[in-house]
């Protein structure tokens, strides 16, 4: 089939070239003209493990191209458009910024024929009523239906290519919502023969799935992190109480990893969104469960960084005011708003690093593959890619992102490096007992 991806972020690029690889006809298009030549180049502008192999020269066949500048041609003549662009918090309160959306369909509105009927697919997270604004705008042009996407960064191809199902929101005509699912199982149809759940429902639904989703995951980590706070005040072990309690398959073992929260481009978004759009409606409930799940979510934050003060004082008497960081050399280790990602969208470890520079200490940041631009986005902070440098002369060492090379450093080695060996471990990732035994001082998040 001919298809078009438009918007060529995390979620676009991904899609696009995963669509490609399926053997369907692709034209990427985002209004960023570098971010659009540099793909028409055979080259990821992000670091996605698995897109490169996808994108490359010849990987495709020639059915991948990617324009800043499509034409009516390309647009006339295509079956389904996804729209994949970003859906980002409002500046004005937590609703979601849906220009982009709107953007994407008056760029179909000026292209598309009158009564034509190819399809548009909604992918972006946006709040519950879009998809029918979307259609009423593109009415007599295409049919919408929205089929939202669950890409982890770091996973996007593999969750793009072998996704746990797929959501269909459909038109309420029932007609239309026939055609519209045949076209886009023809899309999937590689997908749908391996079995992947495909489930259809109304558009109000589809859009829920999302940030239901996402709302769920976000309240699981807060959940734990609010009984790591109780596992301190208890001097209890919550690595070993979210192992047993994920014993319990109703339960599971995942998004059990206390620590210092959530970030990124989509789960502390998608829990304002969904609140402002509770709130807009009357859903009290749903809006102080989400609202209570940020607030627990930023108060990790806080929490590391009066465990970071507390270290500055000499002890755990209770920290006394915010003062004894100044001068302090400080290593936070992570960048990245997670392992195996270079984004830095609202990351924990970011924004630990800067309050602590706020507060006076000389902070180092080290990350393999979320540095670039650090150094001008964060003027306070120093970067350093090489882990052993960035430990050199350091006072205190928080591991904020845990990295598979942070998790497998030599604690004996670490400590030859460092001026003090104190170590915070905001994502206890590391062994502790193994940690201490090479002369730390460890400290984890609820144990
Ligand atoms: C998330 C959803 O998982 C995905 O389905 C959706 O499409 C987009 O949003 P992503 O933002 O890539 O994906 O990251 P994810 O792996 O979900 O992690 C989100 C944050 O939660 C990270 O900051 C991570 O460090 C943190 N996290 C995750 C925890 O603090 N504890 C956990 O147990 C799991």
């Amino acid at each position: 089939m001919r298809l078009t991806v438009i918007g060529c972020g995390y979620l676009g690029a991904v899609h696009a070239a995963a669509m490609a690889h399926l053997g369907h006809d692709v034209l990427g298009i985002d209004t960023d003209p570098h971010r659009a030549s540099t793909l028409a180049r055979g080259e990821a502008p992000f670091y996605e493990p698995g897109l490169p192999e996808l994108l490359a020269p010849g990987a495709a066949d020639h059915r991948l191209r990617f324009t800043a500048e499509p034409t009516t041609e390309d647009l006339a003549l295509a079956d389904v458009h996804f729209i994949a662009v970003g859906t980002p918090q409002s500046a004005h309160g937590g609703g979601a910024d849906l220009s982009q959306v709107f953007s994407a369909v008056d760029l179909l509105l000026e292209h598309l024929p009158e009564g034509g009927s190819p399809l548009v697919v909604g992918k972006s997270t946006v709040p519950v009523g879009t998809a029918r604004e979307v259609a009423r705008r593109l009415a007599g042009r295409a049919h919408v239906v929205w089929n939202p996407e669950f890409l982890r960064e770091g996973l996007a191809v593999k969750d793009t290519l072998h996704p746990d199902r797929i959501v269909y929101g459909l038109p309420d005509d029932p007609d239309q919502a026939r055609a519209a699912c045949q076209s886009l199982d023809t899309v999937y149809a590689e997908l749908l023969a391996e079995g992947i759940p495909r489930i259809t429902m109304d558009y109000a639904t589809a859009e829920l799935v999302k940030t239901a989703a996402n709302s769920f995951l976000a309240t699981k980590i807060s959940f734990i992190n609010a009984m790591s706070a109780m596992c301190e005040a208890a001097g209890a072990d919550v690595t070993v109480l979210a192992q047993a309690l994920g014993h319990d398959q109703r339960i599971g073992h995942r998004f059990l990893q206390a620590g210092v929260g959530f970030g990124g481009g989509c789960l502390p978004k998608d829990i304002r969104a969904l609140r402002a759009s509770a709130v807009s409606m009357g859903v009290d409930a749903l809006a102080d469960l989400l609202a209570q799940v940020d607030a627990i979510n930023q108060a990790q934050r806080e929490h590391i960084v009066e465990l970071a003060v507390q270290h500055a004082q000499g002890g755990p008497e209770g920290v006394k005011g915010m003062e004894g960081m100044e001068g302090m050399a400080v290593t936070i280790l992570g960048a990245a708003f997670k392992p195996n990602s270079d984004d830095r969208r609202d990351s924990p470890a970011l924004d630990v690093a800067d309050r602590l520079a706020q507060l006076g200490a000389t902070v180092t940041i080290c990350d393999p593959k979320a540095l670039d631009g650090v150094a001008q986005s964060h003027p306070g902070l120093l970067p350093q890619v090489d882990v052993e440098e960035a430990l050199k002369g350091a006072e205190l060492v928080l591991l904020l992102t845990e990295w598979q090379q942070f998790v497998e450093l030599d604690p004996a080695r670490a400590a030859e490096l460092v001026a003090r060996p104190i170590i915070i471990d905001g994502r206890n990732a590391l062994d502790p007992q193994a940690w201490r035994a090479a002369g730390w001082s460890y400290t984890g998040m609820g144990r």
